[in-house]
């Protein structure tokens, strides 16, 4: 894998500004750059060393028009159930940041813990569970990060609009890290929602917590495959995620060309 100072020589030499906002399009959140003005890609092989190794998660960075609107993307992500570190993980987070991002949108996949969600519901992060990053944790020093507040309170609020205007069923919840690469077990979802969480995914807060450290605005939708305490497997989370995509097309479109008018 590259290193910081190698990933950002790379992309210095292939992007010449850097929008303001980045989105990180996890499982099934691709669909939103088919309609995309693509001003440019970067694979991630060739800007971080590595690629992405799962269905549906393409790897790459893109910086793209929506609506007339410049936005970086990045569609895929690295996950420490691959066997990277938090550290690794978040190495796009660092640099791009560097680089002028202030304002990171992250969406993932996720299993419902919360009885009262179901498949096809958007969350609307409002806290993140961090509980297991305890033993890797990406931010390394004396970064002592105050977490009391890690989503900003606008942009939540625009995302709710933006779903109660397309009456887009959504829920508002924390999230909970999982490593991975096994599903949760049903005690394990069990203890994670008598722990606080609302739903339950492999991502998300390795990068939230690099973001927050990095002072970024930060937004988190997740969208709801599977329910916790039913058999599923990664073709059905896909197949869920798909199955909402244009939904997930129409939030994105929103959010991203609009988080620049507060
Ligand atoms: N657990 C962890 N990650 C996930 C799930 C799940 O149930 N669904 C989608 N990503």
């Amino acid at each position: 894998m590259h290193t910081e100072n190698q990933a950002t020589s790379i992309l210095q030499q292939r992007i010449k500004s850097m929008p303001s906002q980045l989105a990180i399009l996890g499982s099934g959140w691709s669909r939103v750059l088919e309609g995309a003005e693509i001003e440019a890609e970067v694979g991630f092989q060739e800007w971080l060393g590595v690629s992405a190794s799962v269905p549906g998660h393409d790897g790459k960075l893109v910086i793209a028009k929506l609506n007339g609107h410049r936005v970086a993307i990045m569609a895929g992500r690295l996950h420490t159930y691959e066997g990277y570190t938090a550290e690794q993980v978040t190495l796009p987070i660092r640099v791009l940041a560097a680089a002028g991002v202030t304002e990171l949108l992250v969406t993932a996949a996720c299993g419902g813990l919360n009885p009262e969600y179901q498949v096809g519901d958007f969350v609307i992060l409002n806290d993140v569970m961090t509980l297991f990053l305890a033993l890797d944790n990406p931010l390394v020093g004396p970064k002592f990060l105050d977490m009391s507040a890690v989503f900003d309170v606008e942009l939540r609020a625009k995302a709710k609009a933006i779903m109660t205007k397309h009456q887009i069923r959504f829920q508002e919840g924390s999230y909970c890290y999982y490593h991975g690469p096994n599903y949760e077990s049903p005690v394990d979802k069990r203890a994670l929602h008598i722990l606080g969480a609302d739903v339950v995914g492999m991502s998300t807060v390795p990068e939230v917590l690099v973001a927050r450290w990095l002072k970024l605005k930060v937004t988190g939708l997740a969208f709801v495959t599977n329910l916790a305490f039913v058999k599923h497997d990664h073709k059905e989370v896909l197949a869920a995620a798909e199955a909402a995509s244009s939904q997930m097309v129409t939030v994105l479109q929103e959010f991203l060309t609009s988080a620049s008018e507060n």
